[in-house]
């Protein structure tokens, strides 16, 4: 009997693996869940929080290491790649020591660095050591808006107002829906009538809400650097109403985060003759991507929606990069979206400052 020759076989590639610095909500509620549907690209082989039960009980809903310091993960040869997902002010310090540890990629969650210096230094760091570094700015990643990117025609060029709209539960009820969160700091009612509570929830509001969709407004904003606020106000319990202009562009952001039953978070951009309207899924469900509707004359195409979204697309970004088959954002354009933002929350506090001011000013 004769036997046919067996075909050498072909070896899988094996995922890529990735090292999680900090393991609270967002790890546990948005980037565990999409890692687990690209299981074939990306493994999470290592996770390192300071509070040892959260490494640990986390690590183990994946099979993976844990520790409680970051040079034994950075020193963890299984880590290819390393996503920072701790407190924002570890993160400049984090990513720097990833770069210089020699990963093949670095996601930080946003915002990458508190301040410009902080920012250039990452970037000196990045370019001198040759990893690449993306910032989880997940609509930038959303299908839906890179869709729209290809057919939105000449309206980053055209447009005179932008707007950012967002109305969302509190970010707890999306954790609970999504997984069993572990310790989860207890939080008090603010004293709004302390202005600096005011100014410390506007700044929080620009830095960790609004940051979402300020790459996307830049985008929009050639004069992005000549930025006014006109009026910036707080919203109870969280959310805010912030309008701004540039020499050629009008600006709205709006939050409000309260029990809503109906999330939504769209961005629009107008000109003259044309109109772009992308309505995003909320953070941390993962209900596929942004649909993108854009309008000429009576003409609108509609794009999407796709079926991944921004956050698995961070990751596959990242796959990519490690990979070496795709070049980095440039790190001006990170430079430049950080600064953007810290200057749309210095000029808002700074209007908090001015209007308190003039209210001290008529009681005196
Ligand atoms: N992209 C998004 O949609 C999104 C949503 C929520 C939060 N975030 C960002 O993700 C980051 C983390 O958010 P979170 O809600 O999980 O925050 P969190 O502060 O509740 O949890 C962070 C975790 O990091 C741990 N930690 C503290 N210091 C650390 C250190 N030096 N090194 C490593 N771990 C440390 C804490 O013990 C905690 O478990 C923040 O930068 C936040 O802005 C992004």
């Amino acid at each position: 009997m004769s036997s046919q020759p067996k075909a050498p076989q072909q070896a899988l590639p094996t995922p890529i693996g990735v090292g999680i610095l900090g393991a609270g909500p967002v790890t546990q509620a948005i980037h565990l869940p999409s890692l687990a549907r690209l299981g074939e690209i990306l493994t999470v082989r290592h996770i390192m929080d300071v509070d040892p039960a959260v490494a640990e009980s986390v690590a183990a809903r994946v099979g993976a290491a844990h520790s409680t310091s970051i040079d034994a993960l950075l020193g963890d040869p299984a880590v290819e790649i390393v996503a920072i997902c701790s407190p924002h002010q570890f993160h400049a310090e984090q990513v720097i020591a990833a770069c210089r540890a020699g990963k093949k990629a670095v996601l930080c969650e946003k915002p990458f660095a508190m301040n410009a210096e902080e920012a250039a230094q990452i970037s000196a760091v990045s370019q001198e050591t040759g990893v690449p570094i993306i910032v989880g700015a997940m609509h930038t990643f959303d299908p839906g808006w890179l869709a729209a990117q290809e057919n939105w025609d000449d309206l980053p060029e055209t447009a005179h107002t932008i707007r950012s709209s967002i109305v969302l539960p509190p970010n707890a009820r999306f954790e609970d829906f999504a997984t069993e969160v572990i310790t989860r700091p207890a939080s008090g009612t603010p004293d709004y009538t302390d202005p600096e509570v005011i100014k410390g929830a506007l700044r929080g509001g620009v830095m960790g809400l609004a940051i979402h969709d300020l790459p996307l407004i830049r985008r929009f904003t050639p004069d992005f650097k000549d930025i006014e606020v006109l009026e910036a106000r707080h919203v109870r319990p969280f959310g805010y109403v912030i309008s701004l202009r540039t020499p050629t562009r009008t600006i709205e952001l709006r939050a409000a985060m309260n029990n809503t039953w109906k999330p939504e978070w769209s961005f629009e951009a107008f000109s003259d003759d044309a109109a772009l309207r992308i309505d995003f899924t909320p953070s941390y469900v993962q209900a596929g991507s942004a649909v993108a509707a854009f309008t000429r004359g009576s003409q609108t195409t509609v794009h999407g929606p796709f079926d991944h979204n921004g956050y698995e697309g961070e990751w596959r970004e990242l796959a990519a990069l490690a990979a070496g088959t795709k070049q980095p954002p440039s790190a001006q354009t990170l430079i430049d979206d950080l600064t953007f933002a810290l200057d749309i929350a210095d000029a808002t506090v700074a209007n908090v400052e001015s209007r308190h001011a003039v209210a001290e000013g008529a009681h005196a």
